[in-house]
């Protein structure tokens, strides 16, 4: 008899980390049987990765509400998941990441007596409000989380120091086996990402995400003007694919918007996002994803935040926490732009996150967990 395994995710980058694990369970329909809930804690950008996929799932929460707060999205979620676990009767639940959706996946699990499988388990900064908040949801999944499936040795060392010892197996990233296979194909000619006909040949494209709650308000506004800074001088061209939250657009269409080296765009889906990290010259960003993905793609990333839980790049040199500081955004940036030498350093392709094979590991581990 297949082993009912249910997938609980609701955001982009939990569907893009988990799809690729969800298409390979599902090719052994002797050994799992796989059902897949999304809580759609986002919409269109859950909805994006999942055409991507051709993932079809089996229950639809559909959570999202615009401008939700986390005391709205983490009561919908979790009295939604109820019925789910009563319907599905899983024998293992399986999280990703650090959302809302983590935790509330989680906590449903246990209160259903299921162990809970973490992907992408042992990420900390130590500090509880950075990211916010994320960081707590991480310690919180990982107390009640039965199999830890960490994506480096480092975040296993992390388990291991709060005592988690036992069914903790380093699997490399999953996202890494999504980015190298979109990469893979996109190089090959079997994908094509559309056309960007707004991309100025002539210019060093510089890609930008954010989209970080512990930096709204003042933080947020200073990322915003930073931008502007660099997108004054005409040999750069910004593209900036704006999170839709609207503490997040709201600042950039104030500071932004109508600039002549700014190309601001709604989210892309994943194909035609990957295209543009290869095309870009660098990357600024706040999100914990694209600092995996850089490195392996041989992007230098500038890091908009204060703390990482992601230190393996860092330590060898691609990636730079640069913060919110106005000058100190503005000057990483003319750096990495005027001093070939100091580009040349971070522009290396290295893989410190995974090699492509974490959803292989992460099937293996299931199995014997199963004991299949
Ligand atoms: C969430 C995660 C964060 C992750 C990020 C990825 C939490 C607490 N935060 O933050 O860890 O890095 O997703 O992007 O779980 N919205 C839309 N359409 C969408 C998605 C969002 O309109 O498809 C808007 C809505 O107004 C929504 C708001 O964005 O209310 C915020 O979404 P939410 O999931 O609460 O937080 P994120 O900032 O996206
Ligand atoms: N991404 C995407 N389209 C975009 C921006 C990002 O597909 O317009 C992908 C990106 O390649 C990465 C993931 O979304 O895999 C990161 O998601 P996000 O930054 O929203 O969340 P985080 O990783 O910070 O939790």
């Amino acid at each position: 008899m297949p082993r009912t395994i249910l997938f609980i995710f609701g955001t982009r980058p939990e569907a893009i980390k988990l799809c690729p694990l969800i298409l390979r369970l599902q090719q052994a329909p002797e050994r799992f049987r796989v059902r897949v809930c999304v809580t759609a804690q986002h919409r269109d950008m859950l909805d994006q990765v999942l055409a991507a996929f051709a993932i079809r799932p089996d229950y639809d929460l559909d959570a999202m509400q615009p401008g939700q707060t986390l005391y709205q999205s983490t009561s919908r979620i979790l009295g939604a998941l109820e019925p789910v676990f009563k319907d599905a009767q899983p024998e293992v639940a399986i999280v990703q990441g650090d959302t809302t959706t983590t935790l509330c996946g989680a906590l449903a699990a246990f209160y259903a007596g299921v162990p809970v499988a973490h992907v992408e388990a042992g990420l900390r900064t130590g500090d509880l409000r950075q990211p916010f908040p994320e960081e707590m949801n991480r310690v919180l999944a990982a107390r009640l989380t039965a199999l830890h499936f960490a994506a480096t040795e480092r975040a296993a060392d992390n388990l291991a120091m709060e005592g988690s010892t036992s069914n903790v197996w380093v699997t490399g990233n999953t996202g890494i086996d999504a980015v190298l296979y979109v990469r893979d194909r996109l190089e090959r000619g079997e994908m094509v990402a559309p056309a960007a006909p707004y991309l100025d040949a002539g210019k060093r494209m510089i890609l930008v995400t954010a989209h970080r709650r512990e930096s709204f308000g003042e933080g947020f506004e200073r990322i915003c003007r930073a931008l502007a800074a660099i997108a004054n001088r005409d040999d750069v061209q910004l593209v900036y694919p704006v999170h839709p939250n609207p503490r997040v657009q709201e600042p950039v269409d104030r500071y932004l918007r109508g600039h002549r080296n700014i190309t601001l765009l709604e989210p892309l889906d994943y194909v035609r996002f990957v295209d543009l990290m290869r095309r870009a010259y660098l990357i600024l960003t706040d999100s914990g994803g694209i600092q995996e993905e850089g490195p392996s793609l041989g992007k230098p990333i500038l890091v908009l935040r204060e703390k990482t839980e992601r230190p393996e790049a860092v330590e060898a040199g691609t990636v730079r926490l640069v913060g919110t500081d106005v000058g100190r955004i503005a000057a990483e940036t003319s750096a990495l732009l005027d001093r070939p030498e100091a580009y040349a350093r971070m522009a290396r392709i290295h893989n410190p996150y995974g090699d492509g094979h974490a959803c292989e590991r992460i099937d293996a581990a299931l199995r014997e967990f199963l004991r299949l």
